[in-house]
């Protein structure tokens, strides 16, 4: 063995993702707030590849530049040729690969295949000296997947449209992520014809090649969410769910308490301390930060930035955004904080916004420590609100505030 160097991982990205119905690629839509793509990506990276090579078609301009953002090491583009099929977009990928040995091939739809997983693969494929290794798993519904067909020790890969009745009860799928060794693939692989009912070059279709000579490995996954493709909206959110479902369990493992999970939806990248508490309906994106003891919710949306103190509270219909909270202090009620910085003990009354934005760019707010800001405040930023400040049921803040002002707005009533 040449110890567990990982020469190449190739990832299948050209399809339109017909099924999607979508003017977006399928790998730019989102799960859990983060790209198919680019979890497939970071994965990818975790097996740290000399080389990863991403196979794109259909609308490559745009997905190439998403990925160009994400300055992935060593990432290598290639296009496909007009010709479809995963078979074909592998041929091309091969023109780009110098060191041809163990090579990665991953679907570019698999948003939440596991790095654990896949390194799995490769142990299995090291011990068993095979040539190929695919990753499979049993479902109870495999309508749509290609069905794994064992004869002995021989074994092939029969798509659902190709496939008889007998091998359409089969439960067993390929996940379309593989290990190959590429000398066997480069032998074979001109082999792969049209000649099926989608007139595609099956990737698949390789494997009865290489079985009848040489040893092709499975590996099963346990967990078919951990390995499963998105081909329309409905796969989509199914996993998302799953992967919701994974991010609030670990904060509850980790002393935070959920009270519905199946109904707040944590991005990945969100740290929250010990007794602090999420009440249902809310969103909570990625590089948010919430305080030991604090509560949030219920239905609120704290965006990218926000980061609430200990003790402290986002209570119900509120969205945040680049709002650090102190210690302490609170956000109760239908309130907007945006591009904000809020001290300690600092409460903001109900119905309160930020108006950060004034037309044409966002700018800042400052609020001091143990200051009561009024129901209906507006504060028009960029605005420096001191300590010990408050302000009226419904001030409109246009100047700064010293330190233990008090503000109203002229408001009168008038009888008519
Ligand atoms: C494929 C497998 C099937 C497996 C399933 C798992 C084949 C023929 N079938 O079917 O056995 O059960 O995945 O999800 O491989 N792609 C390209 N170029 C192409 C066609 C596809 O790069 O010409 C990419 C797509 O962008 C996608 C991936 O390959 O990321 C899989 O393609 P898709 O069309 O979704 O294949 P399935 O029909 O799901
Ligand atoms: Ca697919």
């Amino acid at each position: 063995m040449r110890g567990s160097v990982v020469d190449n991982v190739i990832i299948l990205a050209a399809g339109e993702g017909t099924r999607m119905k979508s003017s977006t690629p399928k790998v730019l839509h989102k799960l859990c707030g983060k790209e198919i793509i680019q979890r497939v990506l970071e994965t990818a990276t975790e097996l740290n590849p000399k080389t990863i090579v991403v196979v794109l078609k259909h609308e490559m301009q745009k997905v190439q530049s998403f990925i160009e953002a994400l300055n992935i090491p060593n990432i290598k583009f290639v296009e496909q040729s007009d010709i479809m099929g995963t078979g074909q977009a592998v041929k091309d990928a091969l023109q780009v690969i110098d060191n041809k040995t163990y090579t990665y091939v991953i679907a570019g739809d698999t948003p939440l295949i596991s790095g654990a997983v896949l390194k799995k693969m490769f142990e299995a494929h090291k011990d068993a000296r095979a040539k190929a290794t695919i990753l499979t798993t049993q479902i109870q519904n495999p309508t749509g997947f290609g069905r794994i067909v064992r004869d002995g020790k021989k074994l092939k890969i029969v798509e659902q449209t190709d496939a008889s009745k007998s091998e359409l009860e089969i439960k067993e799928v390929n996940t379309s992520n593989y290990i190959f060794d590429i000398p066997t693939v480069l032998e074979f692989i001109n082999n792969l014809d049209t000649n099926n009912s989608k007139r595609e070059v099956y990737l698949t279709d390789i494997i009865e090649f290489i079985s009848n000579e040489s040893t092709v490995e499975t590996v099963e996954a346990q967990n078919p969410a951990e390995v499963l493709g998105v081909n329309n909206r409905v796969q989509l959110a199914e996993l998302s769910a799953y992967k919701y479902f994974e991010n609030a369990k670990a904060h509850m493992l980790n002393g935070v308490t959920i009270v519905d999970p199946k109904a707040t939806y944590i991005d990945d990248n969100v740290l929250i301390g010990q007794d602090a508490t999420i009440l249902p309906g809310c969103v909570i994106s990625s590089d948010v930060q919430i305080g030991k003891g604090a509560t949030v919710g219920p239905y609120s949306y704290l965006r990218p930035g926000t980061n609430l103190g200990d003790g402290g509270k986002i209570g119900a219909f509120v969205e945040t955004k680049n709002a650090k909270i102190g210690k302490g202090s609170k956000v109760p009620h239908l309130s907007y904080v945006g591009d904000a910085q809020i001290g300690e003990n600092t409460n903001i009354g109900a119905g309160s916004i930020f108006a950060n934005y004034d037309g044409k760019n966002k700018h800042q707010t400052l609020v001091g420590s143990n200051c009561k800001i009024g129901s209906d405040t507006v504060i028009v930023a960029p605005k420096k609100i001191g300590n010990n400040v408050y302000t009226g049921a419904g001030t409109v803040v246009l100047e700064d505030i010293k330190d233990g002002e008090k503000v109203v707005s002229q408001n009168k009533n008038r009888k008519i």
